[in-house]
């Protein structure tokens, strides 16, 4: 992307879900994050959690945790911009840590993340030795030190089979884990964590979904409760609901996932119907224009993981990454 761009430009990219009147209080701040990325000699990775006006008019590279991850490994910039929250700036930084890594703002957590320490991983290995660890990107680094491999949505059936073992300890997502191991057959020990986006569906949502949209797709992300699932067509990671709407080319679809899935990838889909329910993520939406162009500016809210951890982490994220998977 290159500072020629024109606010109308940008416009382009986002004028079939930003109305005029609200682009016209971002054109100076998306204007200013081109201009900066090209100074700082910075990218934007950005999860498609984003808004659309950060997901379609700022952003280099967008995607899934996973895909994050790895192309975190391939950038040649000097700065990476990670518009997402904590965890996932915190496994950039792991994976080329010779960047300089900037979140946009500090406080964006997980309810995920914030759910499980190491002390409680090292609990878990103490109450069921010789069973290994399955930790849920979704963590913190000092978590990932205390593990033997991470997991995204995207990928966590291919990890756990990839060990070959009849049972695992799967944190901190009991409904990540509990969907992950009706999927594999695996025993899987986990820990009360839930991501507070995803747990508040409930399989009554989705009967109403279907009584006002008859015929309508239910995809949902494996981070809903298994009853959620199971009222489903279809349960995959943020990019895994992209390809399965790709391929089936459903007439109306809903993805209960987070509100910004939507608006980010409708447009790809001309004959499909987005019927939009959602929940918001509050450490997802700290991420703004203007608290992107913030940490541009002044260079601040950089993320840096302690050499004690980052070693450990970054082996059971990279063990993770030599799994192959499609997406
Ligand atoms: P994925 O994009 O990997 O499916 O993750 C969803 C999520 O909740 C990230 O915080
Ligand atoms: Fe965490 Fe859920 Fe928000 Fe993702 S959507 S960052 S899992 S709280």
């Amino acid at each position: 992307m290159t500072t020629t761009l024109t606010s109308e430009d940008l416009y382009q990219r986002v004028k079939h879900v930003v109305p005029a009147v609200e682009w016209a209080t971002m054109a100076a701040d998306a204007a200013a994050i081109l201009r900066l990325k090209h100074e700082r000699n910075a990218v934007i990775l950005a999860h498609n959690y984003m808004t659309p006006e950060i997901f379609h008019a700022v952003a280099d590279i967008t995607g899934d945790s996973l895909a994050l991850a790895r192309e975190a490994t391939d950038v040649d910039a000097e700065v990476i911009v990670l518009a997402g929250v904590h965890f996932m700036a915190e496994t950039a930084k792991l994976l080329n840590p010779s960047k300089t890594v900037l979140i946009p703002d500090l406080r964006s957590g997980c309810s995920l993340a914030e759910s499980i320490t190491a002390a409680d991983v090292r609990a878990l290995r103490a109450a069921h030795p010789g069973v290994p660890v399955v930790t849920y990107v979704n963590t913190s680094a000092a978590v990932k030190a205390e593990s033997d491999i991470c997991c995204t949505s995207g990928n966590a059936v291919a990890v756990i089979e990839s060990l070959g073992v009849p049972k695992v300890i799967m944190i901190p997502d009991q409904y990540l884990a509990a969907n992950i191991a009706r999927q594999t057959g695996v025993e899987v020990i986990t820990h009360p964590g839930a991501c507070e986006v995803h747990e508040r569906f409930t399989p009554s949502d989705i009967a109403d979904i279907r009584d006002g949209y008859p015929g309508v797709t239910v995809v949902a992300h494996p981070e809903c409760p298994p009853a959620v699932v199971d009222a489903s067509d279809f349960a995959g990671s943020t990019a895994q609901m992209v390809d399965f709407v790709a391929a089936k080319h459903p007439k109306q679809v809903a993805l209960i996932t987070e509100c910004s899935m939507s608006d980010n990838v409708a447009q790809q889909f001309p004959g499909t119907d987005f019927v939009r329910p959602c929940n918001l993520c509050p450490h997802m939406k700290r991420n703004t224009l203007g608290s992107i162009r913030h940490a541009l500016e002044t260079m601040t809210n950089e993320v840096t993981v302690p050499d004690d951890v980052a070693d450990r982490a970054r082996a059971a994220v990279t063990r993770m990454l030599e799994v192959k998977v499609a997406r």
